[in-house]
């Protein structure tokens, strides 16, 4: 194990275990590695990979990403029984750096209703984790579940209990999202100035945003001694979710006059792990979102603008740059070279494939024939469409046809090649989206349940590239399909299309 290092805050990313938990954000296998690989990249200390216990497709994907990723130390969670813990320890095996990291409920409430156990009991059951987790790694974490809303005194006894153990890290979480950053800032205080061994470990925060103070107290955390903090790209996670990473690191950087301490991370690969994020899950990101949102770096006003133009201090406290939104944006259009798209697509931050750049560079060739001007936004939503389509592909959309309108009946005809034949189908809908699924439903014979259908612009203007993100269910299996056109029912089709591909 690394020695002990607190001149940095480490960032602990869960966008994997925790943010997959919430609903409609669960990814397969190939997109936890994507996300996992991109972490890698911007320098993130741990990454918490999943809960392998769980099921064998967590059990999978933790297992994949320890053989897989490189750079930082790969953790999975486990309750504090032998059997989660030894499924845990398995999984990460072909890491390199390795963490478990195990839990048990410290509040009276989740101590009385939910384990039916006694403190004693519980202050018993904490080190034991701990020995067992020692047993297969030397990095091992140990978070009180509920712990802003248990007892102090209490909290310090299993502190020093599980530090005794051999416990690495503490982990106090903030699982329902209750406290304020005034009170979790003196929590770590006294834990810090009380437990017996905390100056040779390291203090974490982890909280919930239940009350919008994720950020807040996970900041106060900070100035109050802890040396990691938990959080996830986007903020997704449970109910309200988690600190978003991008928030943390980017007040770290900017307020470096305040905190007077700062994190690994490559801040420059920040909107690309917020666009993969959200790409992949479908969840998306409000426009007025810190850091990551549309509109966190455009200037509206007209007195802003002016501010902005004579010194951008004026009304910038970061630049785009940082988080790697590029200002200097090109536009690429239908006379652009296949070098000149490249070129681009690499600036981006993607590593493509040839065969990848070969049909996004098709793609985006039929796009600039609609639409004039390509952005970068188009170019990032279009490739990474590509990118999904290289996966696997047993469906492909070769054709369309709607007919709506204020008193006609929508209508679709689709042709969908499957397995090299072309299948020709039509059905009337509630709109041409409905007519359009419906069509594809029959060609394809799969009828899954639709959750969720969300369209969102790309670009601006009425020639806009729109992004469809469609969450569909079958037989127990959710997935997410992606697509995008400069028109809304085709890039309806193609999402549907590709989350058929994935079932
Ligand atoms: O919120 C929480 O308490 C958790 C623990 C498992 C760390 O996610
Ligand atoms: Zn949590």
């Amino acid at each position: 194990m690394e020695p002990i290092d607190k001149s940095k805050v480490r960032i602990f990313d869960t966008t994997l275990r925790d943010g997959e938990q919430c609903p409609g954000a669960a990814m397969n296998e190939d997109e936890k590695l994507e996300i996992a690989h991109h972490l890698a990249k911007m320098k993130v200390d741990v990454i918490e990979a999943g809960f392998p216990i769980s099921s064998p497709v967590q059990f999978n994907a933790v297992q994949r990403i320890a053989r897989e990723v490189e750079g930082p130390i790969i953790a999975a969670l486990a309750r504090a029984t032998r059997n989660d813990i030894e499924t845990a320890a398995k999984a990460i095996i072909p890491a390199k750096k390795k963490r478990i990291h195990t839990f048990l409920a410290t509040s009276p409430i989740h101590m009385k209703y939910k384990l039916g156990k006694t403190a004693s009991e519980v202050l018993k059951m904490a080190p034991e984790a701990v020995r067992i987790a020692k047993e297969f790694v030397e990095d091992v974490e140990f978070s009180p579940e509920d712990g802003t809303r248990s007892d102090w005194e209490f909290l310090r006894e299993i502190c020093e209990a599980v530090i005794e153990a051999g416990a690495t890290t503490i982990n106090v979480p903030d699982t329902v999202g209750y406290t304020t950053p005034e009170k979790y800032g003196e929590l770590f205080h006294f834990l810090i100035s009380k437990v017996k061994g905390a100056e040779n470990i390291i203090f974490s925060a982890h909280c919930h945003n239940d009350l919008g103070l994720a950020t807040a107290n996970s900041l106060s955390a900070i100035k109050n001694g802890v040396r990691q903090v938990e959080c996830t790209i986007n903020g997704i996670g449970e109910r309200a979710g988690n600190t978003a990473m991008e928030e943390v690191v980017m007040a770290l950087r900017t307020r470096k006059d305040f905190y007077g301490i700062e994190t690994n991370i490559n801040t420059q690969l920040i909107s690309r792990a917020s666009y993969m994020v959200k790409s992949i899950t479908g969840m998306v990101v409000q426009p007025n979102k810190a850091i990551v949102g549309t509109n966190a770096f455009a200037h509206e006003s007209g007195i802003h603008q002016d501010g902005v133009i004579k010194n951008r201090e004026t009304y910038e406290i970061m630049t785009p740059e940082s988080i790697g939104l590029d200002s200097n944006r090109m536009v690429l259009g239908r006379h652009s070279g296949r070098a000149g798209f490249k070129d681009r697509i690499v600036r981006l931050g993607f590593t493509p494939k040839q065969e990848e750049l070969d049909s996004a560079y098709t793609r985006f060739l039929e796009i600039a024939d609609k639409k004039k001007e390509v952005f970068d936004e188009d170019l990032v939503s279009l490739f990474t469409e590509s990118h999904r389509k290289n996966a696997e592909s047993r469906f492909k959309l070769e054709y369309y046809h709607v007919s709506s309108g204020s008193s006609t009946v929508p209508t679709a005809t689709i042709k969908i090649l499957i397995n090299d034949v072309n299948i020709e189908e039509s059905s009337t809908g509630d709109g041409p989206v409905d007519a359009v699924f419906k069509s594809i439903q029959k060609a394809t014979k799969i009828s899954p349940e639709l959750n969720k259908l969300v369209i969102s612009p790309v670009t601006e203007g009425t020639d806009a590239f729109a992004e469809a993100s469609v969450t569909i269910t079958l037989d127990g299996k959710r997935v997410v399909g992606k697509g995008s056109s400069t028109d809304i029912v085709e890039a309806s089709a193609l999402s549907y299309i590709d989350a058929l591909n994935r079932l």
